[in-house]
């Protein structure tokens, strides 16, 4: 079917074929949530947000916004579809028979919650208490795709219960250091427990017929299992990156720019062992650049190498954030256009510009990268 700005279709394969119709996420409302056992082992130990919660200062969430949506329109203006989330009421606590929090997040990443894989949009399981009404921030969205599309498959992954044996206790000190935590990390021994299947979406990679995913804090073994058996057409590759002592998303470490090329964070290499499938098929696996910056902006979760959350828009054409000067040398070198997008201020609201993106249409069909 022939791509038509009136009338939406979902449809992508993959992180870098043409992009022609997405998501971007709001700051509006935005929270920094109570403490969890979950997010409690995700803040980094000398973190400015420890012990932090309530509604984000109003002046930092305008800032957002207005970055956000200045890249909305960017992209408006290079002829791509750009679809808002609706937010709720983040200062709502969430309460289940399972378990009560406090406050909820905000809906600035919607890479996290939405998993578009060829006509299905998946709302992962998510893996914070905080988080796990998010997907209502996109229900209007996918009510509109479900009329408009008649291939459109809207899916929900199982919700999880998310109480206290979903987390390992060992984690839920103030103080564990980097060490023990690069060794647990090597261990394979996470916050997260194999009580249930937990993953949040942007610990997935999308390569057409094969689907990588990241197994750490945010992401389980079972939660890898689930998407193994949801998605029976697609190999899925199951990936961790020993050098990260904090390790959540996939996509400020493994970041695909076109077929046969890989940006990977050098701190956190993909084992030798988990290479294979790459090597065989000729892909290459670079280094990314070092961040241009020292520490991440005030009260954000994120670290420095947001630098390498970029948005793919075609196989030659890359957003990389404005000030990451030498992620987009970088960028230039390797034969990329870049586009460069400012949104430092709002990486506090969840991340880069990977993250404050779903993937609604991306040109191209199911390929097998990987024969
Ligand atoms: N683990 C990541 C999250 C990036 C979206 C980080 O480097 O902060």
């Amino acid at each position: 079917m022939e791509w038509s700005a009136g009338r939406t279709q979902v449809n992508s394969w993959n992180e870098w074929d043409p992009l022609r119709h997405v998501i971007v996420g709001r700051a509006t409302d935005c929270h920094i949530p109570p403490n969890e056992p979950a997010l409690e082992a995700k803040v980094p130990e000398d973190s400015d947000m420890r012990g932090m919660w309530g509604k984000r200062p109003q002046e930092s969430i305008d800032r957002g916004n207005e970055l956000l949506d200045g890249f909305a329109a960017l992209l408006e203006a290079r002829g791509i579809r750009v679809d808002r989330p609706d937010p709720i009421d983040f200062s709502q606590p969430v309460t289940t028979p399972d378990f009560h929090t406090g406050s909820q997040f905000g809906c600035m990443p919607p890479r996290d919650v939405l998993l578009t894989v060829g006509h299905e949009m998946l709302e992962a399981t998510m893996s914070y208490r905080c988080r796990w009404f998010e997907y209502l921030c996109y229900r209007p969205l996918m009510q509109r795709y479900f009329e408009e599309d008649p291939r459109f498959r809207h899916e929900a992954a199982p919700k999880p219960r998310l109480t206290d044996a979903d987390y390992h206790k060992d984690y839920l000190s103030e103080k564990i250091g980097v060490e023990k935590r690069l060794q647990w990390a090597a261990d394979k021994h996470f916050v997260t427990t194999e009580e249930e299947p937990l993953f949040d979406a942007a610990d997935v990679l999308r390569f057409g017929r094969d689907l990588v995913v990241q197994h750490g804090f945010t992401t389980n073994q079972k939660g890898i299992e689930w998407l193994r058996r949801h998605f029976p057409d697609h190999r899925v590759h199951a990936v961790n990156f020993p050098g990260d002592p904090y390790p959540i998303h996939i996509d400020a470490t493994f970041t695909p720019l076109r077929p046969g090329l890989i940006l990977n964070n050098p701190q956190r290499r993909l084992p030798e062992g988990q290479r294979e499938m790459f090597h065989r098929n000729g892909w290459e696996i670079v280094d990314a650049a070092q961040p241009a910056h020292n520490s991440p902006p005030p009260l954000c979760y994120s670290s420095t190498w947001l630098s390498m959350n970029v948005l793919v828009l075609d196989p030659k054409t890359v957003c990389v954030e404005k000030s990451e000067v030498y992620q987009a040398e970088q960028m230039d070198r390797l034969g990329m256009e870049v586009i460069p997008v400012e949104l430092r201020d709002a990486y506090a609201f969840g991340g880069g510009l990977h993250c404050c993106t779903a993937d609604v249409y991306r040109e191209g069909g199911c390929e097998d990268y990987f024969p």
